[in-house]
């Protein structure tokens, strides 16, 4: 494949160190990784994600230095920190809202290999550290929300950690343990931000694997079509470093509009209130990209062999993750890009569309009116909620596995290079004039 040569040192002290630690042949090997060459923008939300990564293990080290994990004094060493540190309010902004620019990039980064088929043989342990990344992320932002101790923090985490006593048998015991004590205490808040420093360098040991993983199977691309020669790829240097460069700029200028104009645009007005655990806010909800979870969580209606409801919601929240790492085997189909499964595309918009409803019933008050006739209310937040959980279950328990056998794909390229060509030949849409002659060279 196009780039991808054995390391020659280029001088004795080079060749003194690499035999010693080939640490720079791994260098070289990254740099002249094939990659596909019509690879598109949706590409570079890994290096994105890589680098939001370091910076919020950065901006969280600097925040730890001045922040106090003591229920008397944690929301106050927030507001310190904002104030009296120098520069506090950017480190603290840029922290605060990282989660939520982390959150946008992991969800197009997912997106993107759930369209392209990115999950197929033979990535199927490249996507299943994704998804234990995924996990990993929302314990650390979960623990993470708590620290600052204001009413959201407090009663979120009282809401949250109350579900598990539906656990038949060990559940109330297993909610003290959680919480280290009855209530969200200083216990709670020691575990918490132990477990929020330790948690990014466990998704960044499983960042490696995840690349590791990807550099022994190689990129997957819009076509979906396997790399079957040298002309198909470009080396990742400095094709992909390039394009890669202009998506993080991208990507920061959008950050920055949070980050300058609308640091608190995520964030809950609930949370400038201290934790008080006397005093309910009015509507609890979690920060925006638990919503979906949430509603699956609140939609389940049944009580089955006397156990409660909330344990079955529970079972369905936690299965809407995990059903993800089984996606590999779910989906049937041969074909990997869903551009080329037209059928498949409608149920795709359709499942994108079911996760914006269910962060929006998740955003709800459960009994919320959504449609009434006459004087009757027929369908409430819960129901909405209710239909959707469903189909997000149908999706990838039913439609996924029959799909692939019945429907019937569109012609897909020889090659990854004949995909590139056929879009610049006569007659596909090149302007007049337009020479093909640069893309053409292999
Ligand atoms: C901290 C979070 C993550 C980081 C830093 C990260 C990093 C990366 C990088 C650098 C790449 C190669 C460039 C690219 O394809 O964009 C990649 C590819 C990939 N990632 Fe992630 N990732 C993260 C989370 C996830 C999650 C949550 C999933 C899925 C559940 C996932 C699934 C994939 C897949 C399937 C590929 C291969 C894509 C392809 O070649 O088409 N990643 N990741």
């Amino acid at each position: 494949m196009s780039g991808h040569t054995t390391y020659v040192p280029s001088n004795k002290a080079a060749r003194w160190f690499n035999d010693r630690l080939p640490i720079l042949g791994m260098a070289h090997e990254f740099l002249t990784f094939p990659t596909p060459r019509n690879l598109n923008y949706f590409w570079t939300f890994g290096g994105i994600l890589t680098v939001m990564l370091v910076m919020q293990i950065i901006t969280g080290i600097i925040l730890a230095m001045h922040y106090v994990a003591d229920t008397k004094l944690a929301f106050d060493s927030v507001q310190a920190i904002k104030r009296d540190v120098n520069f506090g309010w950017l480190i603290q902004t840029m922290h605060a809202n990282g989660a939520t620019m982390f959150f946008i990039a992991v969800y197009i980064h997912m997106f993107r290999g759930l369209y392209f088929g990115s999950y197929k043989q033979p990535r199927e342990v490249l996507w299943i550290l994704g998804v234990i990344i995924l996990l990993l992320m929302m314990a650390t932002a979960f623990m993470g929300y708590v620290l600052p101790f204001g009413q959201m923090s407090g009663w979120g985490a009282t809401v949250i950690t109350n579900f598990f006593t539906a656990i038949p048998v060990v559940g109330s015991d297993l909610l003290v343990w959680l919480r280290g004590g009855y209530t969200i205490d200083q216990a709670t808040l020691n575990r918490f931000f132990s477990l929020h420093y330790l948690l990014p360098f466990m998704i960044f040991g499983v960042v490696v694997l995840h690349v590791w993983a990807l550099h022994a199977v190689g990129n997957n691309n819009p076509t979906g079509v396997s790399v079957k020669s040298d002309k198909d790829t470009v080396p990742f240097h400095p094709y992909m470093t390039v394009k890669d460069s202009v998506g993080l700029v991208g990507f920061a200028l959008f950050f920055a509009l949070f980050i300058f104009y609308m640091p608190d645009y995520f964030g809950e007005a609930d949370n400038y209130v201290e934790f008080n655990s006397l005093k309910t806010p009015a509507h609890i909800k979690p920060e925006w990209y638990f919503l979906p979870f949430y509603a699956i969580l609140r939609a389940i209606p049944f009580t089955l062999f006397g156990l409660p409801a909330t344990l079955y919601g529970l079972i369905a929240m936690f299965g809407s993750i995990a059903i993800l790492a089984f996606l590999p085997w779910l989906d049937t189909s041969k074909v990997r890009s869903t551009s080329y499964r037209p059928a498949y595309k409608i149920f795709f918009a359709l499942f994108v569309l079911t996760c914006l409803i269910l962060g929006y019933c998740g955003s709800q008050p459960t009994d919320k009116e959504v449609l009434r006739v006459g004087s009757k209310v027929v369908l409430d937040m819960t129901g909405l909620a209710q239909i959707f959980t469903a189909y997000y279950f149908l999706h990838f328990l039913v439609v996924l596995p029959l799909l692939g056998l019945f429907e019937k794909p569109l012609k897909l390229p020889a090659s990854i290079a004949d995909s590139v060509l056929d879009s610049i030949r006569p007659g596909h849409g090149l302007p007049t004039g337009a020479h093909a002659e640069p893309q053409t060279k292999g």
